[in-house]
């Protein structure tokens, strides 16, 4: 049923698995500032273009998996697939890079790609991601590593791995391209259907392919190593340099190219071994020539995407960054009619006092608001009876240690104060 089923790919994120998010974006907000960067928001759509150009056209992202259209007044928009060419066009666009450099830019919200949806892969997911622009420095690439297992590590999560390349620059990789397509050329008909589609138009994407068949002939390639310019080669060698001194984990993956035509230089991903086949819980790379490629000057730039599902999911298979359920910090029990209008008054102070009050509109009897209260792990229950308000006093009750007292409600300060310290 269309009405009650969301569409294929999408998720609701509701109680239970919110607080989760929650935690993990102040994650975000402290990893992000520790490390001197702002916040970024684009918009969800784009000009289809920026995408084409900026991704590339023989992509598989722009080729299969943009969710494209027209608007009312014909223009071609495309709700974006990822953050990386959009950061660039607000950047160009906003002068962003006038003062001074480098440029450190966030963004955090939600992607859209036409997958076939699986276990952490959806048409609608969530990407932290950063950019920083304006420098050149292998010290930047090894940052651009570092932030995402700052975050990694500080919710927790163990058994990740980062892989490395580098993949060269404009200049380095046609001779690369060629010996690639002299290699497979002759084994052409041991490789599937895709590998075959891309033999001559990006030989490179050759080397990612997962199909089993094509994993003799892949493992065989030769490297990109040889073609390395002197620039490109002394580059990843700092980059490695800096990751050793810094004591970071990494393995070079000579077969890490991605999927995006940006990239120039090193890329990079993190896998967790807790999840399936979609393991990667994040990749980036340098791509030098990107603000250019999108009218702006030639700014340097270098960057990376944490997919946020699927760091969750790895953060529950591990069962770490738990949220425990926040309940009120009183429960206004009442007897209907003036004694609840007293409870009212009482809850919108409370609540004035950014303090969580409760309290029962289903005209519940006092058993069942008790156990209302006791559901929701309130701290305190605060009992409006007449007689007790008669003499405006209200009995405060400590859900916790069952200890009763009476208040006087002239003294509501002091009462927000008590309710309050007991912490959430
Ligand atoms: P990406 O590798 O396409 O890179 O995406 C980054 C991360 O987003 C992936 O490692 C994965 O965790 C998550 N992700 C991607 N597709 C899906 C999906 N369909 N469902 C769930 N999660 C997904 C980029 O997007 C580049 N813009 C990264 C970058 C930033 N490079 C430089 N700066």
């Amino acid at each position: 049923m269309t009405l009650t089923t969301r569409p294929r790919g999408t998720n609701d994120i509701g109680p239970g698995q919110i607080e989760l998010w929650h935690k993990l974006e102040e994650k975000i907000r402290q990893v992000t500032s520790a490390y001197g960067y702002q916040e970024l928001r684009t918009p969800i759509f784009e000009h289809t273009e920026l995408f084409q150009r900026g991704i590339g056209e023989a992509t598989d992202i722009v080729e299969k998996e943009m969710y494209t259209f027209l608007d009312k007044g014909k223009r071609s928009l495309t709700l974006r697939p990822e953050g990386t060419a959009p950061v660039v066009r607000a950047f160009v666009e906003g002068k962003l890079g006038a003062g001074s450099l480098p440029v450190k830019l966030y963004y955090y919200g939600p992607m859209f790609r036409y997958e076939r949806p699986q276990a952490g892969r959806y048409r609608q997911f969530t990407q932290f991601g950063f950019e920083v622009f304006g420098s050149q420095d292998p010290l930047l690439d090894v940052e651009a590593i570092m932030l995402p297992l700052e975050l990694y590590k500080s919710c927790g999560l163990s058994g990740f791995e980062v892989q490395i390349n580098t993949i060269g620059c404009p200049a380095c990789r046609p001779s690369y391209r060629q010996e690639l397509v002299e290699y497979f050329e002759p084994q052409v008909d041991k490789l599937c259907a895709s590998c075959r589609d891309r033999l001559h138009r990006n030989p490179m994407r050759l080397l990612d392919c997962k199909v089993e068949s094509c994993q003799e002939v892949l493992s065989g390639a030769p490297q990109i190593t040889r073609h390395l310019c002197e620039e490109c080669s002394e580059h990843f060698a700092q980059v490695v340099d800096y990751l050793d001194a810094l004591g970071v984990d990494y393995k070079l993956n000579h077969r890490l190219v991605r999927g995006f035509d940006y990239y120039t230089k090193t890329v990079f991903e993190v896998t967790s071994s807790e999840l399936g086949a979609q393991n990667a819980i994040g990749a980036g790379g340098r791509y030098d020539g990107l603000v250019e490629e999108l009218g702006g000057k030639p700014t340097p730039a270098v960057g990376f995407a944490v997919g946020v599902e699927r760091l969750l999911l790895a953060l529950q298979g591990q069962d770490k960054l738990k949220a425990e359920a926040a309940g009120p910090h009183a429960y206004l029990i009442h007897f209907g009619g003036s004694t609840k209008r007293r409870a009212a008054e009482v809850a919108y102070f409370l609540r004035s006092q950014g303090l969580w009050a409760e309290l029962d509109y289903l005209d519940r009897s006092i058993k069942a608001q008790m156990k209302a209260a006791n559901r929701l792990s309130s701290k305190y229950a605060m009992i409006f009876g007449e007689e007790e308000l008669g003499r405006n006093r209200v009995i405060l009750r400590n859900m916790r240690d069952g200890h009763e007292q009476e208040m006087d409600l002239q003294e509501l300060e002091q009462l927000a104060k008590i309710i309050g310290e007991c912490g959430q």
